[in-house]
């Protein structure tokens, strides 16, 4: 069964509550949305495995670990997972990066693909999905069947909010799949927008709106 791990830390909850107001404006918000990626990803990172290595320290030879596992992938789920790449890349220089472009449909709130774009090689790394918004679930799903039809084995999902509703869909339908959130919120609203939120992850990282 999944794990669901919602990250209370101080930092993380100062930077979320910032993200939230309605009168934080483009730049800054853009800007928390890195920072909290880069700090969601230090946990989710967490349980990766490592191996012992020996370095030639200038005084003597130290025993260190170093990641030992598969290589890495970060997916953003377009457009609002690009918030949380760099941040992302900045910890793990090595990973490659694959984008997967979906949007809901205003009225059914179904995920509607437009663009997907893979490493050739995904289906043999482990696998961040990044999306800062996980509201009915539909958009995180559609990115983790597309993934697993290309081989992924391994994938955590990380976003910035989740609700309830959006948790138990995709535990249900991905339950080898461990998700992350800074936030698990109250509900959705009639229009699936997570409550309380901070409304349109995407327009407000690109001031569409
Ligand atoms: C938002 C968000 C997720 C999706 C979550 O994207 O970034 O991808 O909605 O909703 P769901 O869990 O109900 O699928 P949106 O479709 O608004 O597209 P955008 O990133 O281009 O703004
Ligand atoms: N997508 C968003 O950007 N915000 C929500 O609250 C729900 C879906």
């Amino acid at each position: 069964m999944a794990n669901v791990y919602v990250l209370d830390h101080p930092l993380i909850q100062h930077k979320l509550a910032i993200l939230r107001s309605k009168d934080t404006p483009v730049k800054e918000f853009r800007e928390l949305v890195g920072e909290i990626a880069g700090l969601m990803c230090y946990e989710a990172t967490r349980n990766l495995p490592t191996k012992e290595v020996k370095v030639e320290t200038p005084i003597t030879t130290a025993t260190c670990r170093m990641l030992a596992g598969k290589k890495m992938a970060i997916v953003p789920i377009l457009r609002a997972g690009l918030g949380m790449v760099d941040s992302m890349v900045a910890l793990i220089p090595s990973a490659k990066i694959g984008h997967i472009g979906l949007y809901r449909d205003p009225e059914t709130h179904k995920p509607v693909e437009y663009y997907c774009k893979l490493p050739d090689d995904i289906g043999n790394r482990q696998v961040f999905v990044v999306d800062p918004m996980l509201a009915t679930g539909g958009s995180a799903i559609a990115a983790i069947d597309f993934l697993k039809q290309h081989g992924c084995k391994q994938i955590i999902m990380m976003n910035i909010i989740g609700c309830p509703e959006g948790v138990k869909a995709v535990t249900a339908a991905h339950p080898d799949v461990d998700i992350y959130l800074a936030a698990l919120d109250e509900k959705l609203n009639d229009r699936a927008y997570i409550v309380p939120g901070l409304g349109d992850a995407g327009d407000r990282i690109f001031g569409t709106k």
